[in-house]
């Protein structure tokens, strides 16, 4: 949801901000731009289109050692050369990037219009830069015209500002879009997201909202928007280069599918006791007696995280018997939700920094509710704002579409759940039962995935030239194809829904024809018979059947069949072969597999 990035140091900025945008295009691609200056004097490239294409219109003389750089997902604004950032100010001194949001951009605008200002673009950052150089004029700092302006600004920003007068320096600001400081040898930089940085450096400070940062060569400085100074402690990212690289394969979402057997191992490891057969979670700063006394669970999260915020809610519900389910968040906190002492709110994120999921915590936190967090990047916004949590250590995920995020966020609801429910009634026997199939697990993604070539086929036989394609399970199948059809249509563009088997008769079977077949997730668990009935019922209405399940059934025209795991645990391996089979069938349809359109990830913005 755009990318920024900065520098300040003694080496050429352009290389190092083209480095940066590269690894940040995850988070936007349809237009990029970089600034620099030198003499005294900015130069700015901005182009429509990815990072590559401002690359190659970046000329050899771009030379400058301090500079701001942007990777653009449009909110105001068609995307385009001039709507790219770095916005100039009028006057050429000032250039900005900006991921966020303005809200008072349109009166913020006709101010500064009916002051004889001339707009160049459409969009709502332009205005950060004019405020800006208008402040600079009265201001002895950068800083302190930054902080002016931003007290007018109504809105969400994460920001990078550099004045031609003050070629030594860089400020950044924050509030409810990321920023982090990167320290190097006598350099400093700054991005949205440490992806841009770990090349360079893994000493890393995180901005919070409100906070303005100075960045120089030898060092930064941190200050709250009413000028106090902060004090931050620079942590060490183990995240490096090898993590953001496709590694031989393809694309990185089929690199990333790859995986799983590893990360959900990594989410695992260190956390199953096999002795008490209960897991280890440090990080929820919680005792048994706490974990006791919640009557309620609720999840949130969006997207892809919601739904496996369902898997979490069904997990939850069958081993610790508690009432649980999931929302997305995004409704959530909209809605003002009732806040109850007893229940355990938990928020999911792989980025950590989804501006609707961090919305509802901090609303939950205003209303005192206890909040856990399971997300994937460590020090990230919703993971500092949660009260313990669980962290998936399954790597910075880089393609948009989320899987290996998606499969650790499952474990780690399995671990959850078999930590609430052995302190209540769960038995030791259920526990070791769940640990043994936990720990199979990986081993069995492992030979899930041998399969794709199978898969591979099936995708082009059934999702290349259908109108839609429908997804149906019941109860534990349900969130599977929820995921199965959101993968589906996100990356290849054909058309999915997602329904329970059991409301298919409630009016979807009207879509039901040889031109949208059905993928239907089919577990060997006590809803078999009943699935199969709706397989049936199908195929009396000449659909075609592509069965996700544990064994072959006549009913169905073609069949994945998945290893068995506990029944409990079955939804985490069933989702894999729906991944296989949506990068299949966006691959075969010539997509743009790991930046699909209209779409970015980190949605920063509401
Ligand atoms: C879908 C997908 C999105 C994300 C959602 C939440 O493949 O990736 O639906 O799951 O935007 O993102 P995080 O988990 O970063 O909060």
């Amino acid at each position: 949801m755009c990318g920024i990035v900065a520098y300040v140091g003694p080496k050429d900025a352009a290389p190092i901000l083209l480095e940066g945008l590269q690894r940040l295009e995850y988070r936007g691609y349809d237009s990029a731009g970089v600034a620099v200056v030198a003499a005294k004097a900015l130069k700015i490239r901005k182009v429509k289109g990815r990072v590559a294409d401002l690359a190659a219109a970046v000329p050899a003389r771009f030379k400058g050692t301090l500079g701001i750089g942007h990777t653009r997902w449009a909110t105001h604004g068609v995307p385009s050369d001039i709507n790219a950032h770095p916005h100039p100010s009028a006057d050429e001194r000032i250039a900005i990037v900006h991921n966020g949001i303005i809200e008072n951009a349109d009166a913020l605008r006709q101010r500064l219009e009916a002051d004889g200002v001339t707009f160049v673009s459409e969009t709502d950052s332009e205005v950060l830069s004019h405020l800006i150089a208008r402040t600079a004029k009265e201001t002895e700092s950068l800083e302190e015209a930054v902080r002016r302006a931003l007290k007018l600004v109504v809105g969400t920003y994460g920001i990078a500002v550099i004045d031609a007068e003050r070629p030594g320096e860089v400020v950044v600001a924050r509030n409810g879009s990321p920023i982090v400081l990167g320290i190097g040898e006598k350099e400093m930089f700054a991005a949205s997201d440490v992806a841009a940085l770990v090349r360079y450096t893994r000493q890393v400070v995180h901005l919070e909202d409100g906070e303005l940062a100075v960045l120089r060569a030898d060092g930064f400085s941190t200050f709250t928007s009413d000028a106090r100074e902060t004090a931050k402690e620079p942590f060490t990212v183990d995240w490096d280069t090898g993590h953001y690289d496709t590694g031989g394969y393809e694309h990185y979402l089929l690199k990333e599918i790859s995986e799983q057997p590893d990360t959900v191992g990594r989410t695992l490891r260190g956390r199953i006791d096999d002795r008490f057969h209960i897991a280890h979670l440090g990080g929820l700063n919680m005792d048994a007696r706490e974990s006791r006394s919640f009557r309620r669970v609720k999840i949130i999260g969006c997207g892809s995280a919601y739904y496996s915020g369902q898997i979490g809610a069904q997990l939850i519900e069958e081993l610790a018997r508690i009432p649980a389910d999931a929302e997305p968040a995004s409704e959530f906190r909209y809605r003002s939700p009732v806040v109850e002492a007893d229940t355990l709110y938990i928020a999911i994120s792989q980025s950590g920094e989804t501006y609707d999921t961090l919305a509802a915590v901090q609303e939950l936190k205003r209303k005192g509710g206890r909040v856990l967090g399971i997300v994937n990047t460590v020090g990230s916004a919703i993971a500092r704002e949660c009260d313990g949590g669980v962290y998936l250590h399954a790597g910075p995920e880089v393609s948009v579409a989320s899987t290996k995020a998606f499969t650790s966020t499952s474990a780690a609801f399995a671990l959850l759940a078999l930590h609430l429910g052995r302190v209540r009634d769960l038995s030791p026997a259920d526990g070791r039962r769940i640990c043994d199939g936990l720990r199979r697990l990986p081993e069995q993604i492992k030979e899930m995935l041998t399969q794709e070539e199978h898969i591979r086929e099936l995708a082009m036989r059934y999702a290349k030239d259908a109108a839609g394609m429908m997804f149906v399970g019941r109860v534990r199948g349900y969130p599977v194809a929820r995921e199965g059809a959101q993968k589906l249509k996100e990356i290849s563009y054909v058309h999915a829904e997602a329904y329970p088997a059991s409301e298919l008769k409630h009016g979807p079977l009207a879509l039901i024809g040889p031109e949208m077949p059905t993928v239907a997730i089919v577990p060997d668990d006590e809803l078999l018979d009943k699935n199969l009935t709706t397989l049936g019922e199908i195929r009396a209405r000449s659909g075609r059947i592509l069965m996700v399940g544990h064994r072959t059934a006549d009913q169905a025209d073609d069949c994945i069949v998945v290893p068995k795991n506990e029944t409990e645990l079955d939804p985490i391996l069933l989702t894999i072969p729906l991944q296989l089979f949506a990068y299949h069938a966006a691959v075969a349809l010539g997509r743009d597999v790991d930046k699909p359109r209209n779409l970015a990830k980190s949605v920063t913005v509401e």
